[in-house]
């Protein structure tokens, strides 16, 4: 089923001396329970057009529809709390909180209380391949991969449909890049996500359904 459609959306940047046209003219659809590759050159829009289906920048020109829904229309704070997440390669976790505290958070924004957010924080952990002990660490005190996977596991704890990441391995060596591929592959084939993943790494490429490239701001057709 369709999840979300870009509809002839365009992007660009205003900066003091140029009008930058990162994103031009992209139509494309994504079902729920499939993995997208997306793949290009740098600077040749991923990221932009990552951040304009995150619901973080709207279109310049186009749009973007969620279930039929325009993402003009909805309120993009309720879209980025409970149905977009989105996850950086440099994961962007908080620093003086605990693996546990970090997938909380998200929770506790939504008013969920505590002790639930706290037992699901723990699933959640579980579910990435984390083992207990991780709960009560800090971010500085684990590997990239055990922060890649504590920051996936806080965005599956907003329980939302799509699940958006930006060079999600780009940080990691070549075991834990198999280990995070595997995550996002099972969240959509198994739980009916919809994953969309920027990457640059072929292997990451290989295991997604579609793969779709953009080139100076224009999507080519991929598989
Ligand atoms: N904040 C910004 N201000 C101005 N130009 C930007 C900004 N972010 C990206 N760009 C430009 O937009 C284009 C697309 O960038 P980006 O979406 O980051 O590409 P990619 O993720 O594929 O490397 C590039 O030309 C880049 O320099
Ligand atoms: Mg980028």
């Amino acid at each position: 089923m369709e999840l979300l459609r870009l509809e002839d959306v365009s992007y660009s940047y205003q900066t003091k001396y140029q009008t930058i046209e990162a994103v031009k003219h992209v139509s494309c659809s994504f079902e729920q329970a499939r993995m997208y590759a997306v793949v290009g050159e740098s600077g040749s829009g991923k990221s932009t057009l990552l951040s304009l289906m995150a619901g973080l920048d709207l279109p310049v020109s186009g749009d973007i529809l969620v279930e039929g829904k325009s993402l003009k229309t909805l309120s993009r704070d309720r879209y980025r709390r409970d149905i977009a997440s989105v996850v950086y390669q440099s994961f962007h976790l908080f620093p003086l909180l605990t693996a546990q505290e970090n997938v909380m958070f998200p929770m506790e924004m939504k008013g969920i209380r505590s002790g639930e957010a706290a037992e699901r924080a723990c699933r959640m952990l579980t579910r990435v391949g984390l083992p207990d002990k991780i709960r009560k660490q800090f971010p500085k005190m684990m590997s990239g991969g055990e922060q890649q996977r504590v920051a996936i596991a806080r965005a599956l704890a907003a329980e939302g449909k799509i699940l958006l990441a930006d060079e999600p391995t780009g940080n990691l060596d070549s075991e834990n890049e198999a280990h995070i591929v595997k995550i996002l592959k099972e969240l959509a084939h198994q739980e009916g996500y919809l994953v969309i993943v920027i990457t640059h790494n072929p292997e990451v490429a290989k295991a997604a359904d579609h793969v779709l490239q953009m080139k100076d701001g224009r999507l080519v057709t991929g598989r």
